[in-house]
């Protein structure tokens, strides 16, 4: 609670780094003795355990072959855990978890380690509790749409598997061959079809969780309406591991639409991203999907990864991008309207030129354009993420000023100046007002940091936007919940942890701090 408290110091809140969060010595450490513990409630301790102790019926691996379970996806948070442990059963984890409280050890959750904020990993010897051996379909009512199935279930699964019904899952990513629709849900993710078919407060209809003590929340309902008391899984969608784990969603599942088209336009400026969206809004209207935008950074940067099937679509290279999708029931229909969209904004210029795909797989090669966008950031360097939600008209102004402000700084890569900062581009779920600010550098360095946080901080707060739109706060962001939360609110939420969590085993040093 103080902690929290410390961090609404009223004029300039301290921001700490993951580098300097000390381990809390009330957590216990890992032993053979306690590997033992968990062996006992495991129907089998030698695939579930992985653990660098030796001296029990586990598989004992090298420390380095915990890496992918200890390191995050931008190999910038890098934990030391000893274990893994991978339960085939909501029991199993129940009775994990149980040990875990009696003995006052550190848990982290982990789904598919896709995560942009170092949640899901250990910041020092957390257990890590991998889900990935849950991933069985429970049922799936195809006149209802609604799935129930395993948190460890990957998302691009789940969605083949409901695609057989003629349905698709409510949200899309580009991690969505590796996430877990339960880290999904932990994250509260948003993704590509957010604009469409909204939150995963919406579509969820019921959790399984087990919490920090052991005991099995049973909310697996499948109801759409269910006034009955405080909607409590509504807690746990977005609580990112803190509360409680979740073991089990249902879902409610939208029927897949019978015509999907893309189209990408060339546009001068940010203005006329926001103007095409309007007219966008208005001639698609029901049938608008999804409204992306790279811009012409992040669109350079794309076409120097090969990955995907990129290709250059543009016979000249434009200001800005935006990725338009159109999801109906008639093809014909659906096809005329994007094209007659294209040819108006054309005619009055506001778009600078536009390509409409013709088939399955050009739209696939458009979607491309935008869904690599994280992974060629990701090839030039170590890449900052912040991802923020702000007023659209305000969004490109960011990506402008951190530009300016890492160049007065001295840390921008220029020639004839070489600089740590190598590249500052934005890309982003603009219909939904969520930027994407990626910062690609040399090297993980102190004067990076200390140059963006807390400055980015304060110019999101100063337009009353969201320091994390959908990628959540994990470790990055810990303390960073002031900027778009008042005190009572994070005192409320340390109050609900504190419920749940009263040890505060669960996920320590993440999202607001350790209780
Ligand atoms: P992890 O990374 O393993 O964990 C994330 C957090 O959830 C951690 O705090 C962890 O402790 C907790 N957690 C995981 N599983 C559980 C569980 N069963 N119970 C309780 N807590 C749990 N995010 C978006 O929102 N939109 C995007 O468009 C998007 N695109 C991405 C594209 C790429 C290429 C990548 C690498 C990431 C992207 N992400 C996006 C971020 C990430 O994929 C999402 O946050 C995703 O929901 C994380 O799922 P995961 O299974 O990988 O969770
Ligand atoms: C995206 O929209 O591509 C994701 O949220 C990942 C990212 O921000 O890089
Ligand atoms: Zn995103």
């Amino acid at each position: 609670m103080l902690l929290i408290r410390r961090a609404f110091l009223p004029a300039r809140l301290a921001v700490r780094t993951y580098a300097t969060v000390p381990r809390d010595p009330r957590f216990a450490q890992v032993t053979p003795a306690l590997l033992n513990q968990f062996a006992g409630v495991l129907s089998s301790p030698k695939s579930s355990i992985l653990s660098s102790l030796t001296g029990g019926p586990w598989t004992t691996v090298e420390a380095d072959d915990l890496a992918t379970f200890n390191e995050d996806w931008m190999g910038k948070y890098k934990g030391k855990s000893t274990c893994v442990v991978r339960p085939k059963s909501t029991e199993e984890l129940a009775q994990i978890m149980r040990i875990c409280y009696d003995n006052d050890v550190a848990i982290v959750p982990q789904g598919g380690n896709t995560g942009l904020v170092g949640g899901g990993v250990p910041v020092h010897d957390e257990v890590v509790i991998s889900l990935a051996s849950m991933n069985r379909v429970r049922s799936f009512d195809a006149t209802s749409g609604t799935l129930v199935c395993d948190a460890g279930c990957i998302l691009e699964n789940l969605d083949a598997h409901v695609g057989q019904h003629g349905y698709m899952m409510p949200l899309d990513l580009g991690a969505k061959g590796t996430c877990h629709i339960g880290g999904n849900v932990a994250t509260n993710a948003g993704g590509l079809r957010f604009l469409r078919y909204g939150s995963l407060h919406g579509s969820v209809l019921g959790l399984e969780v087990v919490l920090p003590n052991g005991e099995i929340l049973h909310n697996l309902g499948t109801l759409r309406k269910d006034n009955t008391g405080f909607d409590l899984k509504q807690l746990f969608i977005g609580s990112e591991g803190t509360i409680g784990i979740i073991t089990g969603v249902s879902i409610a599942t939208p029927r897949r639409p019978l015509a999907t088209n893309v189209a990408v336009f060339g546009v001068p400026s940010f203005e006329a991203v926001q103007t095409t969206f309007q007219r966008t809004k208005k001639h698609c209207a029901e049938i608008l999907s999804a409204y992306e935008f790279i811009d012409g950074e992040t669109y350079g940067l794309v076409q120097t990864n090969p990955s995907r099937g990129v290709r250059d679509v543009f016979a000249e290279r434009h200001p800005m991008y935006v990725l338009i999708e159109t999801s109906g029931s008639c093809k014909a229909h659906d096809d005329e309207k994007l094209q007659g969209l294209l040819e108006e904004l054309l005619e009055e210029g506001i778009v600078n030129d536009g390509v409409l795909a013709q088939d399955e797989s050009q739209v696939h090669t458009l979607w491309a354009l935008r869904e690599s966008a994280p992974e060629s950031y990701a090839r030039q360097g170590k890449v900052y993420k912040y991802d923020i939600s702000m007023p659209i008209e305000r969004m490109y102004e960011l990506v402008e000023h951190m530009r300016e402000h890492y160049d007065k700084a001295g840390l921008l890569d220029k020639p004839g100046r070489p600089g740590l900062v190598k590249a500052v581009g934005g890309y982003g779920h603009v219909g939904d007002g969520n930027l994407h600010i990626n910062i690609v550098a040399e090297r993980y360095d102190p004067s990076i940091e200390e140059a963006t946080v807390p400055h980015i901080y304060e110019w999101i707060r100063d337009v009353r936007g969201s320091v994390s739109a959908e990628h959540g706060l994990g470790l990055a962001k810990a303390n960073a919940i002031g900027y778009s939360k008042e005190p009572l609110m994070v005192e409320y939420m340390q109050r609900i942890k504190s419920l749940f969590d009263p040890k505060g085993l669960l996920n320590p040093y993440k999202v607001s701090g350790s209780v």
